[in-house]
């Protein structure tokens, strides 16, 4: 009997430990004009399947409006989506509680790009590193005594000390406040962190150490991770996976180490033909030629199509089936794949 709940533990333990996106849509209704009363659907999310595994940096690339925060919002439950669901491990978003929510949130630690807008100016950095524990009491028991522990342990793992604890949020540097946004998002030891465009508001000098202290903690304290930027460079240098999306759908995804060497779709191989560089100085992000569509009333087809140069005449019949040879850490939608 000890056996079987040990061997149930540990296959719960290597087998569950993962957030699978199924199959995800998200609209959004927006009216046409101030005074119109016609309603138009921004297609925000199509079809989106993504897993995150324990102890995966999965890298989420693609330009502005493709619906990069939208799948993490999906993710965090701010947005309950029109089609599909998610599991965070052998929990189903369709059917999850209040009470299920506040715990699987346990598991999330999450950053976004402005660390000041979600942080209130009155309160001292102790009070925003502790705030998950506090909003957690009941659940956690933990003394203040403890708190104030585990708030200086994470404080200084993120490079900032216990002689900030009384401080206030504008007392410190852009770079400073994201490593305060990263100890609250910590502060409960989540195995997630949804890390949304984390270093682009910062200065170019900073972005490299908020970088190199994220893949330290990363290695500190094991958690899997939904990293989203434009930046290709730092997915190809922090993630393991990399999904690229466009205009609402994953059009590609594949090791990092491989996706933009060997990339299938053509959509990626223009981004990987950008000029990259760690170097945060020296650097283009990419520009591809033309413009990408509105997600309002997209045509059918290829959402790609008009940018594409290597469209072919079904590019204009349907969204691309995934590929035949697709696995469960590498697939792409395209008609008329690069061939690497
Ligand atoms: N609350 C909303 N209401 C209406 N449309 C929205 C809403 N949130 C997002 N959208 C639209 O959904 C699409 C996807 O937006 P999203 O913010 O997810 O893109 P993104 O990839 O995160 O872009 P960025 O790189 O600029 O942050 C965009 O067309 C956007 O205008
Ligand atoms: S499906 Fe066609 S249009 Fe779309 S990326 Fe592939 S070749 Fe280009
Ligand atoms: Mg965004």
């Amino acid at each position: 009997m000890g056996y079987r709940l040990y061997r149930d533990a540990a296959f719960r333990f290597f087998t569950y430990r993962v957030i699978s996106v199924n199959a995800v849509s998200k609209f959004f209704a927006i009216r046409r004009g101030m005074l119109s009363r016609e309603k138009l659907s921004v297609k925000a999310l199509q079809n989106v399947s993504l897993k995150i595994a324990a102890g995966e940096i999965v890298g989420l690339v693609g330009e502005s409006g493709s619906g990069k925060s939208t799948l993490a919002r999906v993710i965090m439950g701010l947005y309950r989506p029109d089609q599909g669901h998610v599991m965070f491990e052998d929990r189903d978003s369709r059917t999850m509680k209040k009470r299920d929510w506040l715990s699987v949130r346990r598991d999330l630690g999450i950053v976004f790009q402005d660390p000041a807008s979600s942080m209130n100016p009155w309160m001292t950095v102790e009070q925003i590193v502790a705030e998950p524990i506090v909003i957690r009491r009941r659940d956690l028991s933990m003394s203040k005594p403890q708190r104030r522990d585990r708030v200086v342990e994470i404080l200084e793992a993120t490079g900032l000390t216990a002689d900030h604890l009384a401080k206030k949020i504008h007392e410190f540097s852009g770079g400073q406040r994201q490593r305060i946004a990263i100890a609250r998002a910590l502060v409960l030891k989540p195995r997630y962190m949804i890390l949304d465009e984390p270093i682009s508001a910062l200065d170019v000098s900073i972005q490299a150490q908020v970088l190199n202290l994220l893949s330290d903690l990363r290695k500190q304290y094991g958690f899997a991770a939904l990293f989203i930027t434009h930046d290709l460079s730092v997915v190809r240098w922090f993630a393991d996976r990399v999904a690229v999306m466009y205009l609402g759908r994953i059009v590609e995804s594949a090791g990092a180490d491989k996706i933009f060497s060997h990339s299938r779709h053509p959509y990626t191989k223009a981004l990987a033909m950008s000029k990259l560089d760690l170097d945060f100085e020296n650097r283009d992000f990419y520009a591809l030629p033309g413009e990408i569509p509105s997600p309002i009333d997209q045509p059918p087809g290829c959402p790609f199509a008009p940018r594409c140069e290597r469209v072919v005449a079904a590019c204009n019949s349907a969204f691309p089936p995934q590929s035949a040879e697709s696995t469960a850490a590498s697939t792409y939608h395209c008609f008329n794949p690069v061939v690497p």
